[in-house]
Formats: structure tokens, C-alpha cells, sequence
């Protein structure tokens, strides 16, 4: 056969071709495509905090009352790309009025999706798939809670660091109370925080720390101490790091990640504990968050798991104290915001109806609005935990879909409509279009 003829057929047509594939690229793999992203993402203020509010950085300094949730997953979700799960996850959230979404932001050690490997060593893959939880993030205009290390075993936590620093220098620890005190272990730490906070977002090429989409920096899911002698540790730990991550990031807020528990010192305060046992766990609700450099406190709820034995009448009256207990500290000795941010209950479905979950959702709920409506510390709440038809093996005893339960679905919708109408710059809900979500919402 003629050679002349298959040059100049082919050159042609593999230009074409050519243009085709990288079209194809382009659009098919958003991972490549990172340019025009940032072109369309809302614009969004960075929140600020206002003597005991949260406040919207914009012209208006508008207060910001948060109803949001808690969806640990996304990131493990997004390790492959572009999941419909983490997008459906962001878009029913905003159908409901919640703002803000805390999720993990760490995964350390040897799991298939492992972000950190090794000390200061990251799966890039991985590390797109959080770019992408919060460029979708953004897409829906929800803020983000990033949470940056476990105190728990699950996806690493502070014993995955204990063990590396072992492994590294043979220390022989006797406890994971090291976590805190040991000076290794301390740069491991703060390195992750380095990578995390000063990482360029491979799809938008916006920095996370000039990300309006990043609501705050969590320094560790619920710290706990094996001995009540490293309470100090635990303090110390907490002043350096919130110190460490403002001097590399200045537009965002810092909390801690507490349960909220009291230690003996608080006294006056030890009876809202759940138990004699959350006194002698090292953390204390005050000391904790009365550290500069935090700009709110944290708080969590799970009288369920707490109080087992209680029926759900004494779970409610210990609920009650407890967010009295935290608000009023916020209010008048903390100064500062309180954020409850996990509030969760063993699912006991009955007919469709979760009664358990709306009981005690429905007294935080109303103790938050309550609260706002007079401009008192109490900022808002997050359920614990969220899915999506599709991510249900992420579910755990308190995770649901919320949609599926009609009457919890409408709990959640009138306190995103209520907290919304606060707004000093917001219109009143019987004046929205029959589109908004909160058209219907039937409070007075
Ligand atoms: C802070 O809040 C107070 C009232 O609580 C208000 O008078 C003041 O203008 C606010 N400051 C800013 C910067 O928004
Ligand atoms: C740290 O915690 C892990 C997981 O709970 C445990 O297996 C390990 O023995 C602990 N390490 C130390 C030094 O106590
Ligand atoms: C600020 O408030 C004014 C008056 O209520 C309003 O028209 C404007 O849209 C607000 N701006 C922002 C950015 O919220």
C-alpha cells in the first residue's frame, strides 16, 4: 500500500482527534481543569466574631446564627473525584437552611484512604478529594469546620502519632497522654497543620487559608486524657497549637473540639457533668476555652450515650442544664460564642417518626434560638450525623437521612428559618417567595 496516502490522511485527523481528547479532558476530569473554577464560585464573607457572636465579615457585619450538621465522610468520599454522594450531601443541607458542615480534614496511618502516610508524607490523591469537598462546599455557599486530628483511634488520631514517634526514635511511651506533651510529637503536629492550612486547592487554586468557605479550624475532635495528671499537658497543648495555627492563618476562627466536660476545678459548674467520670478526663470547659487565641467554644450533646440508663424525661431535664450550664459560661465568663457542635441520639424509629432525636433536638434547638434572640453566646448546633442515599455505609447509631423523617426534617428547616429571620438584615419570613424554604416554615 501507499504510504503518501496514510500521511496525509492521518495527520488531519489526529489533530482533530487531539483537540477532541483534551475537550474531553478537560470537561470529563475536573481534577485537570482548575483554572476557570474559582471564575464561578459564590462570593462569600469570611466569619468574624463580635463580642459573643459570629458575624459575617461583609459591609453589614450581619450576625450569623448557625444551624448546620456534622458529615465526617466527605473527604474519604471524594478520594476517587467528583462524588454525586458529596455533592447531594451539600445541596440537601442547603434545601434545609444549614450553614455550616464539620468534617474530618485528617486521616492518618495505614488505612486505604490515608491522607498523612507518614509524618508530613500525603496521599495527593486524597488531598484532591478535599479540595473538592470544599469547592462543592462553596458551590452550595456552606461553611466548612475542618477538624484536624481524632483524639479517637478511628482514621489515625493522636495514637497513629504516638505510634510513628515511637517507631521513629523508640521513646517506649507509657501513655497516649504523649500525644500532648512530647516535643516530636508536637512537630509532627504542627507540620500537618502547616500542609493543611497553607495547601493551594488544586481546583480553584485558592489557599485554604483565604478560603470564605472554611468557616473554622479545629484543633481535635474531642481530647481526652488517659491520666487526670496530664490535664496540664492538655492546656499547654491547646495554648500552643490555636497560637500556631493563627500565625499561619489570620482570616479564620480557631476552636478546640471539646466535649465540654467540667473538670474539678469548675466546681460550681462539675453538676451539669454527665458522671463523676467526665471530671477526671483532663479537659475543662473553662480553662480550655478561655485561651486568647480560640475564638469560640465547643461543645458537644449525647445524653444517649452519657446518661444510658436515664428515660428520655431525664434525658431532656439533663440536656437543659447542660446547655444552660455552657451558654451562660459563654455569656458571661468565657465571652465568647458556644457552638454545639455535635448533638446526636440513638435512632429509635417509630413509624417513620424519630421521636428520641427530635425531643433532644428540639431542646437544643430551642435553647440556641432562645439564646440569639437576646444576642447571647449560644451560636448554634450541629446534628451529628448526616447521609445521603448512597453513603450509608458511613452510618453509625446516630447517623440518618434526614428527608426520610418528615417530622425531624421539619424541625430542622423551622430552626434554619427562624435563626435566619435574627438577621438584623434579613427579610421576615411571610415576606419570601413562595420559593424559599422558609415560605412555609410555621413559626410565629
Ligand atoms: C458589635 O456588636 C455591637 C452590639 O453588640 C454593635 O454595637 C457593634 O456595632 C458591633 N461591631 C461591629 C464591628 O459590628
Ligand atoms: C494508644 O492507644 C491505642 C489505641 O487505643 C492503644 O492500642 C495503644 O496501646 C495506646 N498506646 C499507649 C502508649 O498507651
Ligand atoms: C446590607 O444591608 C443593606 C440594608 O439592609 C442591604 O440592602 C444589603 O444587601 C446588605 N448587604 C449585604 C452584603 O448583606
Amino acid at each position: 500500500m501507499d504510504s503518501k496516502w496514510w500521511e496525509k490522511k492521518l495527520y488531519p485527523l489526529s489533530g482533530i482527534f487531539t483537540i477532541f481528547f483534551l475537550l474531553y479532558l478537560s470537561f470529563n476530569d475536573q481534577i485537570n481543569f482548575s483554572f476557570p473554577t474559582v471564575l464561578w464560585l459564590p462570593k462569600m464573607g469570611f466569619v468574624g466574631v463580635n463580642d459573643t457572636s459570629f458575624v459575617i465579615k461583609n459591609e453589614n457585619q450581619s450576625e450569623f446564627y448557625v444551624n448546620g450538621w456534622n458529615s465526617y465522610w466527605l473527604m474519604d468520599e471524594s478520594v476517587w473525584g467528583s462524588s454525586r454522594s458529596v455533592s447531594e450531601m451539600f445541596k440537601r443541607g442547603a434545601s434545609m437552611g444549614l450553614s455550616v458542615c464539620r468534617t474530618w480534614a485528617f486521616n492518618d496511618g495505614t488505612g486505604s484512604n490515608a491522607l498523612q502516610l507518614r509524618p508530613g508524607i500525603f496521599n495527593e490523591r486524597v488531598f484532591k478529594g478535599l479540595d473538592y469537598v470544599i469547592v462543592e462546599a462553596r458551590k452550595h455557599k456552606i461553611r466548612l469546620i475542618l477538624s484536624l486530628v481524632n483524639n479517637l483511634p478511628a482514621f489515625g488520631g493522636k495514637s497513629q502519632y504516638v505510634r510513628w514517634a515511637d517507631e521513629a526514635g523508640t521513646y517506649g511511651f507509657s501513655s497516649n497522654d504523649s500525644f500532648f506533651s512530647h516535643p516530636v510529637i508536637k512537630v509532627y503536629y504542627k507540620e500537618y497543620v502547616k500542609a493543611i492550612v497553607s495547601r493551594k486547592n488544586s481546583l480553584s487554586g485558592i489557599r485554604y487559608s483565604d478560603e470564605p468557605a472554611i468557616f473554622a479550624w479545629e484543633l481535635i475532635n474531642e481530647p481526652r486524657c488517659e491520666l487526670i495528671s496530664s490535664a496540664p499537658a492538655l492546656q499547654a497543648w491547646i495554648t500552643e497549637m490555636a497560637a500556631y495555627v493563627k500565625s499561619l492563618d489570620k482570616k479564620h476562627l480557631v476552636t478546640v473540639g471539646l466535649e465540654g466536660f467540667y473538670g474539678l476545678k469548675s466546681t460550681q459548674n462539675s453538676e451539669a457533668n454527665p458522671g463523676q467520670w467526665a471530671a477526671s478526663l483532663g479537659s475543662d470547659f473553662i480553662d480550655n476555652s478561655a485561651i486568647t487565641n480560640l475564638d469560640f467554644a465547643s461543645v458537644h450533646a449525647y445524653p444517649d450515650s452519657w446518661i444510658p440508663e436515664a428515660d428520655l424525661v431525664a434525658k431532656l431535664k439533663y440536656l437543659s442544664h447542660w446547655m444552660d450550664a455552657h451558654i451562660n459560661d459563654a455569656d458571661n465568663v468565657l465571652k465568647k460564642p458556644v457552638l454545639f457542635t455535635e448533638v446526636g441520639s440513638h435512632l429509635i424509629a417509630n413509624h417513620g417518626e424519630q421521636y428520641q432525636i427530635d425531643a433532644i433536638l428540639k431542646t437544643v434547638y430551642d435553647k440556641v434560638y432562645e439564646s440569639a434572640k437576646k444576642k447571647g453566646a449560644g451560636a448554634g448546633a450541629l446534628i451529628w450525623q448526616l447521609l445521603v442515599e448512597g453513603a450509608e455505609r458511613y452510618t453509625d447509631r446516630f447517623a440518618f437521612v434526614a428527608w426520610k423523617h418528615p417530622s425531624t426534617h421539619k424541625l430542622i428547616v423551622d430552626q434554619s428559618c427562624r435563626l435566619r429571620e435574627l438577621n438584623p438584615h434579613g427579610l421576615p419570613n411571610k415576606r419570601l417567595h413562595p420559593s424559599d424554604i422558609c415560605y412555609y416554615s410555621s413559626r410565629s
